[in-house]
């Protein structure tokens, strides 16, 4: 076998063994996606959400982080949004909509009463097959949430989203720098290596 064939069997493998174990994994533990640990990852770094946390879960279904959400949140309130249906969680408040529909930012300010402590985005477009324009769309929903974070976040609140380290992934890095005082960023093991997926990470509006 030719050595680049070689390569590209072993790196297959390994992608394969990648999804494998965190598929596994979450079946084991009853999460209903893998992109569960994702945010177990994220939160075991960052520390966002507590048992008081008021979270809003954006692109939620199947709803792998609402049930890690569910899991901590204890006295706060969690709402979970997806165009797509979601089954019950408890504790959880399951919206169907669009996040930019006309009405749902006037739901999201009375669900939380303008008591809005973190925002988490896993929010994908549809693939289209392909990357570049995919993460463009996506990065471009991470960019309009942003700028909704604005309307209903609390002043020192949380904002996490997904984000593709693409042709646009700076000019979203700078638009989050000109929201937030602390912006970072971080893979979780459990994203694929070979995926330009990655997760922005802000905090404290700069406005304050
Ligand atoms: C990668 S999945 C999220 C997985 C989820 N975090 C979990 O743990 O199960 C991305 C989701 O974003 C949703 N989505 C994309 N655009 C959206 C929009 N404008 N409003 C609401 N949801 C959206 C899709 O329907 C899809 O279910």
């Amino acid at each position: 076998m030719k050595k680049s064939k070689r390569v590209k069997k072993s790196n297959s493998w390994r992608i394969k063994q990648h999804r494998d174990l965190f598929f596994k994994k979450s079946k084991t533990l009853g999460y209903r996606s893998r992109a569960s640990f994702k945010l177990i990852e994220l939160n075991e770094k960052f520390k966002f959400v507590k048992k008081n946390t008021n979270l809003l879960d954006l692109g939620a279904a199947p709803g792998g982080w609402s049930q890690v959400a569910s899991k901590i949140i204890e006295k706060g309130k969690i709402l979970s949004i997806d165009i797509k249906p979601m089954k019950p969680i408890k504790n959880v408040k399951i919206l169907k909509c669009d996040i930019f529909d006309k009405n749902t930012k006037d739901e999201i300010f009375s669900f939380f009463q303008g008591n809005l402590d973190v925002i988490i985005s896993d929010m994908a477009a549809d693939t289209t097959g392909n990357k570049s324009l995919d993460s463009i769309r996506t990065n471009q929903l991470c960019a309009e949430v942003l700028n909704l974070s604005l309307k209903i976040l609390k002043p020192k609140g949380v904002f996490v989203s997904k984000l593709f380290m693409g042709d646009d992934f700076l000019e979203v890095k700078k638009l989050a720098k000109s929201i937030f005082t602390d912006v970072s960023f971080f893979k979780p093991q459990s994203s694929r290596s070979e995926s330009k997926e990655t997760y922005l990470h802000c905090k404290i509006f700069k406005s304050l």
